[in-house]
């Protein structure tokens, strides 16, 4: 594994008497998918500004590409891209020279081609020369992530990059997040969107109140903590389970039709599959269920809090 792309060590951050983050470690790796996941206030947004540069850590460093955030900031905010949580830009220009301005801030030219490929993929183009006041919610937060584009950072940040966005588009955006991945670009993103940072993360972090809860690869999170559930729909109704599948915690369900078992992680269905092969049972079908990336979320969470 080569240097991570961020590197984030005893970092703190202090508003007043408030603290918003507890002492943060954490290395995002090159060319990594990282979702930072967390409840409202964990402390998301002012970790991405630390690295962005936009707030300064109370205590603590975070290198971008192996240079300091605030000695270098000039080198780490050129060869990082943020989509803000807020959208906030100048309602006064068009979406292209609102892109091509954004690029003249980092001393790039911005190729025909390169803004046709920002504009494809955001699906923007038919709004190239319209002003940004007349474009819908969901278009302001594709033109954040387009102005986040233009000197194609190596690393990019995205706060909450699909809020607001529909499905479709939403769907869209993850391919050329993949795109990018594929390019080399490391990704970190937030987001409330669960099934988003299932699709697409390699790997999660946890935040709640200012502390990693933890930092896994998602298959690990998803190995480890997801339970299972086996639903097999018996040929004819059963009023009593056997003995041996009660014994395993096995239930009867919808009036003795369906026979349900949870595993939990890391357990195999094989023992409750030789008692109902034992107990004689014709089985007609069979659907195993695991608990989304959300489940074990929510779970991690309130085990963690009083
Ligand atoms: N400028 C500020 N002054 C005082 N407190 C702040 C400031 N910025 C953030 N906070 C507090 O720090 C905590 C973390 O806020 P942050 O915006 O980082 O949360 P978040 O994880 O991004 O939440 P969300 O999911 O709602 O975006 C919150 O309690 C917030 O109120
Ligand atoms: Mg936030």
């Amino acid at each position: 594994m080569g240097d991570p792309v961020v590197s984030v060590r005893g970092v703190e951050k202090r508003f007043g008497g408030f603290t918003a983050l507890a002492g943060l470690d954490l290395d995002i790796r090159a060319g990594e998918i990282f979702a930072l996941l967390g409840p409202n206030g964990a402390g998301k947004t002012t970790l991405i500004s630390i690295v962005a540069g936009l707030l300064r850590a109370s205590a603590g460093t975070v290198r971008v590409l192996g240079r300091d955030v605030v000695t270098d900031y000039r080198y780490t905010r050129r060869h990082l891209g943020l989509v803000p949580q807020e959208i906030n830009f100048d309602p006064f220009f068009t979406v292209e020279e609102a892109l091509r301005i954004q690029a003249g801030y980092f001393g790039v030219r911005l190729s025909e081609e390169r803004l046709e490929e920002i504009l494809g993929a955001l699906d923007l183009a038919a709004k190239r020369h319209v002003n940004a006041r007349a474009l819908s919610g969901g278009m302001k937060r594709r033109l954040l992530i387009g102005k986040a584009l233009v000197h194609a950072p190596e690393v990019l940040f995205l706060d909450e990059p699909t809020a607001g966005v529909d499905v479709e588009l939403r769907q869209q955006l993850w391919r050329y997040v993949r795109t990018l991945q594929g390019r080399g670009t490391t990704i970190v993103l937030t987001t409330h969107y669960l099934e988003e940072a299932e699709e697409l993360a390699d790997r999660v972090g946890i935040l709640d109140r200012g502390r990693l809860l933890l930092v896994e690869d998602k298959a690990e999170v998803l190995r480890r903590y997801a339970r299972k559930t086996l639903r097999a729909a018996l040929a004819t109704p059963l009023a009593e389970l056997p003995a041996p599948l009660r014994s395993l915690g096995a239930r009867l369900e919808d009036g003795g039709r369906v026979l349900s078992l949870d595993a939990e992680p890391g357990e195999s269905f094989g023992p409750a599959l030789a008692a109902l092969a034992a107990a004689g049972l014709a089985v007609q079908d069979v659907e195993t269920q695991r608990m989304r990336l959300e489940d074990v979320f929510v779970t991690l969470l309130r085990g963690e809090r009083p």
